[in-house]
């Protein structure tokens, strides 16, 4: 039974809850799942080649985005700072997502036009030779440890049946691709292809 005063009432409480939860959850996550082909043909962005979505396994891995994140809000100080803001179709082919949650280091994602392979190299093998006062971890290791490639294609097989467009030669030629390339070719692919798929939007 309702009580006297119903802002006491804990049902109440979870009723009006799930109530206005279930709301958001139409209106905001329903349309967006609907719609997947419709933000796809709209977008510039597109799937990760074999050797990129290896360097990112390993962005995952090494914990990059422990501390830096990939999602510009689209407010003026952000967008001054960091470069274009995030929009919904940017993700589109990413499972899982790197938005991450905490900047010690500055938001990546539209790092791809930014710097030379070369400058990536020296600040993968130490941040303090092109950033003095980088905090940031040396990862020299990187560049000894090579990758066999051999489960890159069952990851893109993984991705298709998640809507990733990949096509049966692509992953069958994913393998001699990645096959023999160090860990730090594969991340530095993958560092130069964010944000590559919104040049045209971004220049003038
Ligand atoms: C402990 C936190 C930390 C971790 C972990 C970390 N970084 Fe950083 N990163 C930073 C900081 C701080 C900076 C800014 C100073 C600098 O440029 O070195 C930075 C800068 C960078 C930059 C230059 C960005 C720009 O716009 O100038 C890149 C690229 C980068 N990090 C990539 C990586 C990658 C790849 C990894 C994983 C292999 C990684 N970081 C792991 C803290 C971190």
């Amino acid at each position: 039974m309702m009580s006297k005063d119903f802002t006491q009432s804990v049902w109440i409480l979870i009723i009006t809850t799930v109530v206005v939860a279930s709301f958001s959850l139409l209106v905001w996550v329903v349309p967006n799942i609907v719609r997947t082909a419709d933000i796809a043909e709209g977008s510039l962005a597109k799937p990760f080649t074999a050797l990129e979505l290896a360097g990112r396994d390993i962005y995952i891995s090494e914990g990059c985005h422990v501390c830096h994140t990939q999602m510009v809000r689209p407010l003026a100080p952000e967008v001054k700072r960091n470069g274009r803001a995030n929009q919904e179709a940017d993700d589109i082919y990413e499972f899982p997502n790197l938005w991450g949650s905490k900047r010690t280091g500055p938001d990546l994602t539209n790092l791809g036009r930014k710097y030379s392979d070369q400058w990536h190299v020296i600040h993968l093998i130490n941040p303090r030779q092109v950033v003095p006062t980088s905090i940031m971890p040396a990862y020299p290791w990187l560049f000894e440890q090579t990758l066999s490639g051999d489960d890159i294609g069952d990851k893109m097989k993984t991705l298709r049946t998640l809507g990733v467009p990949y096509t049966d030669s692509e992953i069958s030629e994913a393998r001699l691709q990645v096959r023999g390339k160090t860990k730090a070719e594969a991340l530095i692919r993958y560092l130069q292809s964010l944000g590559q798929d919104t040049a045209q939007e971004v220049s003038p």
